[in-house]
């Protein structure tokens, strides 16, 4: 069954199919040797997906469309400013072989003309015509991700009736523009214009484009990402020649066409489109593939200029305090207590969606004004699904300023969003990027906010290693003879940093009470895939449901690091008789279910509190 996107290229495959105004170019003689009535559309998105319809796999030459990823070439090769010193980047406004030259220096107006495409090709590495265009076919076979050849049929006869270029590019060298004799890039030009491409290779190209400069299908670099932008402003202004205002306000997409019949259009950050239709209209340009492009972009909404895409007040999905969201870490009621008077020194934003540059302007506003009384300012971007380069400076600045007020700066969730952190590492000096906690998911990083916190307000001591069995908060209004009676049924045990204490699916026939080290509660949600439920630490009990039924384990207990509990079966305290026994099992329960209940509202709190969303008034 054909996908919903597929239906609609079809859809839009066959009605534009119809369309036959047009003629197939002969300026070049072989060039007229094609099927005119070949047509194809191709789409490569940034995820490596390709979608094909029509003669897709047909050959045919890349001409003008060479010009963009050349020009990229040569911006590695020899740099922005020397290109830029050779070749202007100004629409002509003209036909693709007019001598729209500079009056004083001779310089092209843009790469995507043919004199500035003959000058930028001269700039390419390479002693000869045929090393430039080893370079050339090397390069493009990175952005295509396979092999390329030339139509020697196409390259001899642009060779042979190459003259107009020939003049033009004597024209490049009168004026120093070419520093060396003009047959030998204009034979590497005339060569790279009879590449051999199809309408799936050219969307894979135009997807390197959108992909930041890699190529989504095979991972590789085909040009260096500080250039990209380059690349596509020039294709945005320049690339259908004296048809490119049009198309800027008809279809809003960086594109370059080419006299073979291909036309590409790259919408950064999505997707790659290829267009291979033959039939020219006056300005050299692929009739269907023009109307494709422009029906593309009104029935998917994808011009670049596009506002609606915008969602700035939608990024902050919600913000709180430690005092109101604890970590999955149970907590014994004075540390609680602890958390409800400092907790506001923690501070969350869930962040999601884009972050873009006015979408992250407005994070960094709410966290300006709200961050005032709060020491641990938490970064929650679980939920993001792009950060892009202008937000990267953003929060660069944001962690400066920051850690100059004395706050500690968590990252959650950004350990897959290499660009990201690769950019915080290049330009935070190192002291500071390594002073940012990059912690994996929330509940951690609230934990080792928590831990933190109270460790600085030594609110922790007691609490963090050894709480002994009188000072649990189940045994809360026992006599010290009810507390040694229940005490005295329990047996001590001990388990290493990792041991599974209680197994999912075990019948649950005890409890435990925890004296020292720590234990977390996990869920396997997958093979060998973990999520934890929640942690406790001494003070605490765990495994209370053997008192209440015997159902089997919901979940694994591990220690989280060397552990001393003191284990109690529920038989040796139900079947107990005696008055002092009945006593205890009273106050047990009555603890158990004031524990339950305290969770319970706990839990509502949270529930409201992370349902509440974003108020940014
Ligand atoms: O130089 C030429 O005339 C051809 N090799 C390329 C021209 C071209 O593709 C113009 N595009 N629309």
């Amino acid at each position: 069954m054909t996908t919903l996107f597929e239906d609609k290229l079809n859809q839009l495959y066959d009605e534009v199919k119809n369309n036959r105004l047009g003629n197939v170019a002969d300026y070049i003689p072989e060039l007229a040797n094609v099927d005119e009535d070949n047509f194809a559309i191709s789409i490569s998105t940034v995820d490596g997906h390709i979608y094909q319809v029509g003669e897709s796999r047909a050959q045919f030459t890349i001409q003008s469309i060479s010009k963009a990823f050349c020009y990229g070439i040569a911006l590695e090769d020899k740099g922005l400013d020397y290109v830029l010193s050779k070749v202007d980047v100004e629409p002509s406004g003209e036909a693709f072989n007019s001598i729209s030259l500079e009056a004083e220096t001779g310089r092209p107006k843009n790469p995507m003309i043919n004199a500035g495409a003959i000058a930028i090709t001269s700039l390419i590495k390479g002693d000869s015509s045929n090393d430039k265009i080893d370079r050339i076919i090397e390069k493009f076979s990175d952005y295509v991700g396979h092999r390329l050849e030339i139509d020697k049929d196409i390259y001899q006869s642009e060779k042979n009736t190459g003259h107009r270029n020939r003049a033009i590019a004597h024209l490049l060298r009168n004026y120093g523009i070419l520093e060396e004799e003009p047959e030998k890039p204009l034979d590497a030009y005339f060569q790279q214009c009879s590449i051999n491409v199809n309408c799936r290779d050219l969307a894979v190209m135009a997807s390197c484009l959108a992909n930041n400069g890699v190529n989504p299908i095979t991972g590789v670099r085909a040009l260096k990402e500080n250039f990209v932008p380059n690349v596509l402003a020039v294709m945005s202004t320049c690339g259908m020649y004296d048809y490119s205002g049009s198309w800027t306000y008809n279809v809003g997409m960086p594109a370059k066409s080419g006299v073979g019949g291909g036309i590409i259009a790259v919408l950064p950050g999505q997707f790659g489109l290829a267009i291979y239709s033959p039939r020219l209209d006056a300005k050299g340009n692929s009739v269907r593939g023009i109307e494709v492009c422009e029906q593309v972009s009104k029935k998917f909404g994808l011009h670049m200029l596009n506002t609606s895409k915008i969602t700035s007040c939608a990024v902050i999905r919600n913000v709180y305090t430690g005092a109101e969201i604890h970590s999955k870490q149970q907590h014994p009621p004075h540390v609680l207590e602890f958390f409800a008077d400092h907790g506001n020194q923690i501070l969350v934003f869930e962040l999601m969606g884009d972050l873009k540059f006015v979408s992250t302007e407005l994070v960094l506003r709410e966290v300006d004004q709200r961050s005032d009384h709060s020491n641990y300012i938490i970064l929650d971007f679980y939920r993001v699904t792009l950060v892009d380069v202008s937000a990267f400076n953003f929060f660069a600045d944001l962690v400066t300023r920051l850690d100059a007020q004395g706050k500690k700066v968590i990252f959650v969730g950004i350990h897959l969003m290499y660009y990201f952190l690769k950019y915080l590492k290049k330009v935070l000096p190192e002291h500071l990027f390594s002073r940012i906690k990059l912690i994996k998911n929330l509940d951690h990083s609230l934990e080792w906010c928590e831990n933190d916190l109270l460790l600085n307000n030594n609110a922790s001591s007691s609490n963090e290693n050894i709480v002994p069995f009188n000072q649990h908060s189940l045994c809360y209004s026992m006599t010290k003879e009810e507390t040694i009676f229940l005490e005295g049924l329990t047996l001590d045990r001990k388990f290493k940093k990792g041991e599974i204490i209680c197994k999912e699916g075990d019948e649950s026939k005890q409890m435990f009470f925890l004296i020292s080290g720590k234990v977390r509660v996990s869920l396997e949600v997958g093979p060998n895939k973990y999520l934890r439920l929640g942690g406790f630490s001494p003070g605490n009990v765990f495994g209370e449901s053997a008192l209440l039924n015997d159902s089997l384990r919901s979940a694994d207990v591990v220690a989280n690091s060397d552990v001393v509990v003191k284990e109690l079966f529920a038989k040796d305290i139900v079947n107990s008789t005696n008055s002092l026994a009945n006593s205890v099992q009273n106050k047990l329960y009555k603890n158990l279910f004031s524990q339950s209940d305290r969770k319970l509202r706990q839990a509502n709190l949270h529930i409201r509190t992370l349902n509440s969303g974003f108020n940014p008034f």
